[in-house]
C-alpha cells in the first residue's frame, strides 16, 4: 500500500505492508518555509506541495525497493485539512490509481493518526495490534478528542476541545514564551530544566465531562508573561536557531523565567488529558489506551498517562500505547496503515472523490465536510 499524506505544512509518501510494516516512510518538511510566519500560511503549504509531491512519492518507493508496478493500492488523505494542500495529494494519488488501475482508497486524517499505532519501523520486532475496545486520546495542532473505539472503523466520541486544540495551546503557548514553532516541541525542551509548581496555572476540568478546554490556561499564561515586557519595543528581532526560529529577548524588560513556565504550562495540558483518559479508559472497560497526534509525541504526556492509569485502573495495568516519535507528527505510513484497513472494509473510492477540509471523524448531523463547491 502506498499512502500520501498532503493534509498541512508536511509532505509525505510511504510504503507499508499489511497495515503494519512500515517499508519507507518519506518527509519533505515545510517548517523552513512557515517559521518565520510563527504558523502555516495554506498557499505557501499548497504550493510547496506541488514541488515536493513527485520526488517524494519516488522516493518512498525507491527507499522500499519497489518500483510503481509492485504498489497493491494506494491511500490518501481526504481531510481534514487545509483544501490546496489536500488537493495536491488527492490529484497525484488519483492519477497513480487510474495509470496502475489499482484501488484508490480515501483516508481520513484523524483516522490516520489512530492507525499510526499499528504500525512498527523497518527494523523494529514484530509486535501484537491493540486489542479492542480501546480509548484514544487524538491530540495534534488541530484536534483534541477522546475516542472509544469498539473494532476497526468504530469510533465513538467521548469529548473533545470546546477552544484550541492541545497542540495549538502548545503552539500559542510557545509563542507567548518566545519561543519558536513548531511551539510543542520547543516548549517541552524548554521546560526540561523547570519546575512546573513555582507558577500556578489553571485546570479546566469541566466536571464529569470528557471534554477539554484550554483557552483559560493560555490567558493565564499571557498574565503571568505580561509584566516583563515592555511596552513600546517593536516586534521581537528573529533569530534562526537550529530547526526553530526564536522569536525573543529583548521585548522582555526583565529575564523572563522560561523554563519554569513553560514546565507549569506543559504540566498543566499534561494533567487534564491524562487523568480524562485514565478515566475513560476504566469507564469504558477500555483493554488499551492509546495516544496518537503530535502531542503525542510529548515525554511528559506518556509518562503521566502512565502514572494515571497504574493510579487508577490497578493491576492488571491497561497497557499504554504509542506511535513510534517519527510517526507521531505527520505522515504518510499512518495513511497506508489506515488505508490497509480501510480497504479491508471494502472503502474503495472513485474518481469523483472529493477533498473535505473540514472531515469529521465521526459523522454528527449538522456537520459539512467543508467541500470544495
Ligand atoms: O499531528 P500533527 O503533526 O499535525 C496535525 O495534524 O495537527 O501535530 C502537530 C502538533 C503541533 O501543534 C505541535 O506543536 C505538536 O503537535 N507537537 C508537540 C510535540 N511535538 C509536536 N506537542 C507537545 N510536545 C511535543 N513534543
Ligand atoms: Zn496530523
Amino acid at each position: 500500500m502506498l499512502g500520501i499524506e498532503t493534509s498541512c505544512d508536511e509532505t509525505a509518501a510511504a510504503v507499508v505492508r499489511s497495515g503494519q510494516r512500515v517499508r519507507s516512510n518519506v518527509i519533505a518538511s515545510q517548517i523552513a518555509l512557515h517559521q518565520t510566519h510563527g504558523g502555516v500560511v495554506p498557499e505557501l503549504a499548497a504550493r510547496g506541495h506541488v514541488k515536493a509531491i513527485i520526488p517524494v512519492v519516488e522516493a518512498a518507493l525507491a527507499e522500499a525497493g519497489i518500483g510503481r508496478k509492485e504498489i497493491d493500492a494506494i491511500a490518501m488523505t481526504q481531510g481534514p485539512g487545509l483544501a490546496g494542500s489536500l488537493l495536491v495529494g488527492v490529484n497525484v494519488a488519483k492519477a497513480l490509481a487510474y495509470v496502475l488501475d489499482r484501488p484508490l482508497i480515501a483516508v481520513n486524517h484523524l483516522e490516520a493518526h489512530i492507525y499510526a499505532n499499528w504500525l512498527t519501523l523497518p527494523d523494529a520486532p514484530p509486535v501484537a495490534p491493540p486489542a479492542f475496545p480501546l480509548v484514544c486520546l487524538l491530540v495534534s495542532g488541530g484536534h483534541t478528542e477522546l475516542i472509544l473505539m469498539s473494532g476497526h472503523g468504530q469510533y465513538q466520541h467521548l469529548g473533545r476541545t470546546l477552544d484550541d486544540a492541545a497542540g495549538e495551546a502548545f503552539d500559542k503557548g510557545a509563542r507567548l514564551l518566545g519561543l519558536g514553532y513548531p511551539g510543542g516541541p520547543a516548549i517541552e525542551r524548554a521546560a526540561a530544566n523547570g519546575r512546573s509548581e513555582r507558577f500556578e496555572l489553571p485546570r479546566a476540568w469541566l466536571g464529569d465531562r470528557y471534554d477539554f478546554s484550554f483557552s483559560g490556561l493560555k490567558t493565564a499564561l499571557l498574565r503571568l508573561v505580561e509584566p516583563y515586557r515592555l511596552p513600546d519595543r517593536g516586534p521581537a528581532p528573529v533569530a534562526a536557531a537550529g530547526p526553530f526560529v526564536v522569536h525573543r529577548a529583548p521585548s522582555f524588560a526583565a529575564e523572563l523565567p522560561v523554563a519554569d513556565l513553560a514546565a507549569g504550562y506543559q504540566a498543566a495540558v499534561v494533567e487534564v488529558l491524562a487523568v480524562k483518559s485514565a478515566r475513560a479508559a476504566r469507564e469504558f472497560g477500555a483493554r488499551a489506551l492509546l495516544l496518537a497526534g503530535g502531542v503525542a509525541a510529548n515525554a511528559a504526556l506518556r509518562r503521566r498517562i502512565r502514572e494515571e492509569v497504574t493510579t487508577v485502573c490497578g493491576e492488571p495495568a491497561i497497557p499504554v500505547r504509542y506511535p513510534p516519535l517519527e510517526l507521531c507528527t505527520d505522515n504518510a505510513a499512518m495513511v497506508a496503515g489506515a488505508g490497509y484497513f480501510a480497504l479491508r472494509r471494502g472503502a474503495q473510492v472513485g474518481w469523483e472523490a472529493d477533498v473535505y477540509p473540514r472531515l469529521p471523524l465521526v459523522p454528527d448531523e449538522g456537520v459539512t465536510l467543508g467541500g470544495m463547491e
